[in-house]
């Protein structure tokens, strides 16, 4: 279905980004894998897709950081000879017990990697794609911009940010043929849900999620790939959210 796309996958070594990296690989598209820090993770991720490293390579840049960002997009788009598909995917989670426990360093880097690394990945891949016949980005916010708590103030307003910046660029570049949507997980099975909750309140939580789980990497990975597809050619600017109905809560008396 993506067969001679090229897709940059921005956190893709662990977690979320890793299966994503995996379904738009099996779905045909040429990957190109950042990360951060885990260069040894990305790495072996690429190779056990393609030992050749021709359709799957490594990126490491801290998408914070802008320049980084540009030098990444320049190599992407000499190694691949263009970009189809942004997937942001890179974030850091912060959690606190109260908004007044939060320091400096928790808003800034939640804004800083969250939001504002999003947003110059989007810009880079936007610049590339209004030239040359549009494109798709998909942004991985949270569904914990519905349900805020005080601790996660930074995080969750970060990724509120997103679906704001998701909404205007779909608006702003749809004439240029290029799609911009959001997918909001509620807990997912990776080691930032470890952050946000304990053994305990995971628990707890899950038995108040309507379907009784929380989500596999896989099941994002789903419905990235779906918002990709000619199935989703008339979605722009949405948000779907996949949570198995936890953030319904909100809507009890
Ligand atoms: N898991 C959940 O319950 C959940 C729920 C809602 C939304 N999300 C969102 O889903 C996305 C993936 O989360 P996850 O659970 O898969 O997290 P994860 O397992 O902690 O992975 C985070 C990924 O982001 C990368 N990253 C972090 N800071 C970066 C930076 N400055 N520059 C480039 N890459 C950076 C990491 O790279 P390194 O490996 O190099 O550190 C890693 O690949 C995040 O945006 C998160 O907010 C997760």
């Amino acid at each position: 279905m993506l067969k001679s796309k090229v897709a940059l996958v921005t956190g893709g070594s662990r977690g979320i980004g890793k299966a994503i990296v995996e379904r738009l690989y099996k779905e045909g598209a040429s990957v190109a894998i950042n990360c951060a820090n885990s260069t040894d993770d990305a790495g072996k991720l690429a190779f056990s897709l393609d030992e050749s490293e021709e359709r799957a390579k490594v990126y490491q840049a801290n998408v914070a950081a802008w320049s980084e960002v540009k030098t990444m997009f320049q190599q992407v788009i000499n190694d691949f000879g263009g970009l189809d598909i942004l997937v942001n995917c890179a974030g850091l989670g912060i959690s606190r017990d109260s908004a007044l426990a939060l320091s400096q360093q928790d808003w800034d880097l939640a804004v800083d990697v969250n939001f504002k690394g999003s947003g110059y990945c989007c810009i880079e891949a936007i610049n590339w794609m209004k030239n040359h016949g549009g494109g798709n980005i998909v942004n991985i916010s949270t569904s914990a911009i519905f349900a805020p708590r005080g601790g996660t103030i930074p995080y969750s307003a970060s990724k509120a940010a997103v679906v704001n910046m998701t909404r205007a660029l779909a608006w702003e570049f749809g004439p240029d043929h290029i799609r911009v949507n959001a997918v909001a997980p509620g807990p997912t099975e990776t080691d930032m849900v470890k952050m946000f909750f304990t053994p305990e309140r995971l628990e707890k939580t899950i038995r108040e999620i309507p379907l009784r789980k929380i989500a596999r990497p896989e099941d994002i990975a789903g419905a990235v790939f779906y918002l990709l597809t000619t199935d989703a050619a008339m979605m722009t600017g949405q948000t779907l959210v996949i949570d198995g109905g936890r953030s319904l809560r909100h809507l009890e008396s």
